[in-house]
C-alpha cells in the first residue's frame, strides 16, 4: 500500500459533497446528450423520424448544449473536489455554493424543458430572451445567460477566497487565473450584432478560446492534481509540466482562432495567421501526452523499486480514463484537428462530416475522458476508500465507450472523405453537389455505422452509470 498518498484527508468535506452533487447532474445530462445524439443519428437515416414532433435541428441543439453543460457541471464539481486538498482548508462559502448549485440546476431544467417543448420561436427579441439565442453550443436564452454569469461569479468567488485563505500551490494559481479567463470569455457570446460576420467573430471567442485554450489549461491542472493523488507523482515535476503547457497552449491557441476566420467574411490575413498558429496547436498536446505517460512510468518504476508488491495506482478506473485522455486529446484535437486546419485543406473539408468527426473525437478525447476520471476520484473520496479497483463494469464501460466513439469518428471520417472527393472536388460544391454526395453508398454506410457505434457508446454509458453507482460500496466492503 502507498501510505504516502493521503487520498482521504478531506474525504468527508462539504466541498467534496458539493462536488458529488455536480457530478450527479453531469452524468444525467451526459445520458440526455447521448439519447439526443441517437435521435439525430436515426434522423440522418430515416429523415421522417419524429418529423414535426422533434426535428433534427432540435435534437442536434439539445445534443450539443447538453454536452457543454454537463462538462461545465463536471468541471465545477472537479474544482470543488480538489479545492480542499490543494488549499489545505475547507471551501469558505459552502452555503452559498450549494444555493448556486440549486439555482443553476433549476435554471438548466427550465431551459431544457423549453428546448424540448417550445423548441422554436418567432424571429424576435422575445425569442432570444426566453427560448434560445440561436448560437450553436451556447444556445441558452438571455435570461439564463445572465443567471449563469451570477452562478459562475459565486463559484469563482468561492474558489478565489478559498485560494487566498489557504495554501497557494502552483496548480491552484494556474486554476484561479485560468478560471477568470474562462468565465470572462463567456461574456463575448452574450451580446448581439446585426452583422452575421461580426456575430460569428465574437461567438468563436467563446467556442475556440474555451476548447483550445482555457479548457485545455483546465484539464492540465486536473491531470496534474490527479497524478499526484493517484500515483503519487512529484508536485515539482507535474507543476513544471503544467507551466510549460500553459505557455504553449496560450501561445498557439489564442491566434489559432484564425482557423475559424477563413470563410466568415473576416480579412484575408487570417488565412496566414490561422494556418501558422493553429498548425502549432498539436505541439502542447504532445507535451500533455508525454507528461502523463512520463510521470506514470516514472512513479511506477520508483514504487516497484522500493516494494515489488506495492500498488502504484490507487484508483484504477480514474487512471485508465486519464491515460485515455492523454491519448484522446492528442488524437482527436491534435491529429484530427491538424488534418483540416490549413485553409488549403479546409476549403474542401469545411462543413462536411469531417468536421463532425473531429468534433466528436476532440470533445470526447480531451474532455469527457478526464471528467469521467474525476468522477471516479469523487467516488473514491465519497466512500473514503484507499484503493478503488476497476471492476468488470468499469472495464466494459471504458472499452465500449472508447470503442463506440472511435467507431463513430472513423465512420464520420469516411463519410466526410466521400463528401470532399465527390461533393467538393468532383462536383465543385453547391446545392446539387451536396445532395448528390449525400445519396451515394459510401456516405450512407458511414451514417449507418455512426448510428451503430452510437448504440455501442450508449451501452457503455449504461455500464458506466451502473459502475459509478456500485463501485464505491464494493471497494469499501473489500477493504473492510
Ligand atoms: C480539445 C480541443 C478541441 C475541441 C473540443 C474541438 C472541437 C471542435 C468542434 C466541435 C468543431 C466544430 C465547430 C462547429 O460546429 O463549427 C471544431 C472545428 C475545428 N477545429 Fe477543433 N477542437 C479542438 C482542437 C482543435 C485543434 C488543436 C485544431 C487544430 C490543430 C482544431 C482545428 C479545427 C478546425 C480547423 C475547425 C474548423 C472546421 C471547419 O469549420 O471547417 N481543433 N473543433
Ligand atoms: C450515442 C452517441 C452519439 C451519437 C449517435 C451522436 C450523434 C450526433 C449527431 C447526429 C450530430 C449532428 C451532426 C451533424 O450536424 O451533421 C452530432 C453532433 C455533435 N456531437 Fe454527437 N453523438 C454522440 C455522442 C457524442 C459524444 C460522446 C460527444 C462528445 C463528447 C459528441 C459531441 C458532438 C459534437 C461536438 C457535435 C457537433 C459537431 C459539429 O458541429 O461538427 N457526441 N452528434
Ligand atoms: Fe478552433
Amino acid at each position: 500500500m502507498l501510505t504516502s498518498i493521503k487520498t482521504n484527508e478531506f474525504a468527508g468535506s462539504e466541498s467534496k459533497k458539493l462536488a458529488m452533487m455536480y457530478f450527479r447532474v453531469a452524468i444525467i445530462l451526459f445520458g440526455a446528450q447521448l439519447l439526443m445524439g441517437l435521435i439525430a443519428a436515426i434522423q440522418f437515416l430515416v429523415p421522417g423520424f419524429l418529423f414535426e414532433l422533434f426535428d433534427f435541428s432540435v435534437a442536434r441543439m439539445v445534443h450539443i448544449n447538453a454536452l457543454v453543460v454537463w462538462m461545465l457541471y463536471a468541471m465545477i464539481g472537479s474544482v470543488y473536489y480538489m479545492l480542499p486538498d490543494e488549499t489545505g482548508i475547507e471551501t469558505v462559502g459552502i452555503g452559498i455554493g450549494k444555493l448556486a448549485f440549486w439555482v443553476f440546476t433549476a435554471a438548466i431544467t427550465v431551459v431544457v424543458l423549453v428546448y424540448i417543448f417550445v423548441q422554436v420561436g418567432a424571429g424576435t427579441e422575445a425569442t432570444i430572451w426566453f427560448i434560445n439565442e440561436g448560437r450553436e453550443y451556447i444556445e441558452a436564452p438571455r435570461w439564463a445567460d445572465i443567471g449563469i454569469v451570477v452562478v459562475v461569479l459565486i463559484f469563482y468567488w468561492n474558489v478565489f477566497a478559498t485560494f487566498m485563505k489557504g495554501t497557494q500551490t502552483g496548480i491552484m494559481t494556474v486554476m484561479v487565473a485560468n478560471l477568470m479567463a474562462l468565465a470572462g470569455l463567456y461574456l463575448t457570446g452574450m451580446f448581439f450584432t446585426d452583422n452575421i460576420s461580426m456575430d460569428q467573430f465574437w461567438w468563436w471567442w467563446v467556442i475556440h478560446l474555451w476548447v483550445e485554450a482555457t479548457w485545455e489549461v483546465f484539464v492540465g491542472t486536473l491531470a496534474a492534481y490527479a497524478l499526484i493523488k493517484i500515483i503519487g507523482a512529484k508536485r515539482e515535476i507535474v507543476e513544471m509540466w503544467l507551466w510549460i503547457e500553459v505557455l504553449m497552449l496560450f501561445g498557439s491557441g489564442v491566434l489559432g482562432l484564425g482557423h475559424h476566420y477563413f470563410w466568415i467574411g473576416t480579412p484575408e490575413y487570417w488565412w496566414e495567421i490561422g494556418a501558422l498558429f493553429s498548425a502549432l496547436e498539436p505541439v502542447p498536446l504532445v507535451a500533455m501526452f508525454v507528461h502523463v505517460l512520463y510521470d506514470w512510468g516514472k512513479e511506477q518504476g520508483e514504487t516497484h523499486a522500493k516494494d515489488s508488491t506495492a500498488h502504484a495506482i490507487n484508483n484504477g478506473p480514474a487512471m485508465a480514463w486519464i491515460v485515455t485522455n492523454a491519448f484522446g486529446n492528442f488524437l482527436g484535437a491534435g491529429i484530427w484537428g491538424f488534418f483540416h486546419t490549413l485553409p488549403q485543406v479546409n476549403i474542401y473539408t469545411h462543413g462536411t462530416q469531417f468536421t463532425a468527426a473531429h468534433g466528436h473525437l476532440a470533445f470526447f478525447g480531451a474532455y469527457a475522458t478526464i471528467l469521467i476520471g474525476m468522477m471516479y476520484m469523487g467516488i473514491q473520496g465519497a466512500y473514503g476508500v484507499e484503493r478503488l479497483k476497476a471492476t468488470f463494469k468499469s472495464k466494459m464501460a471504458i472499452f465500449m465507450i472508447v470503442f463506440g466513439v472511435l467507431g463513430m469518428g472513423v465512420a464520420l471520417t469516411i463519410s466526410g472523405y466521400e463528401q470532399v472527393l465527390v461533393e467538393r472536388a468532383e462536383l465543385g460544391g453547391g446545392w446539387n453537389a451536396f445532395f448528390t454526395a449525400q445519396e451515394l453508398p459510401w456516405y450512407i454506410q458511414g451514417m449507418v455505422w455512426r448510428a451503430i457505434m452510437g448504440v455501442v457508446t450508449f451501452v457503455g454509458f449504461v455500464y458506466l452509470v451502473w459502475d459509478l453507482l456500485t463501485i464505491g460500496k464494493l471497494s469499501k466492503a473489500a477493504e473492510a
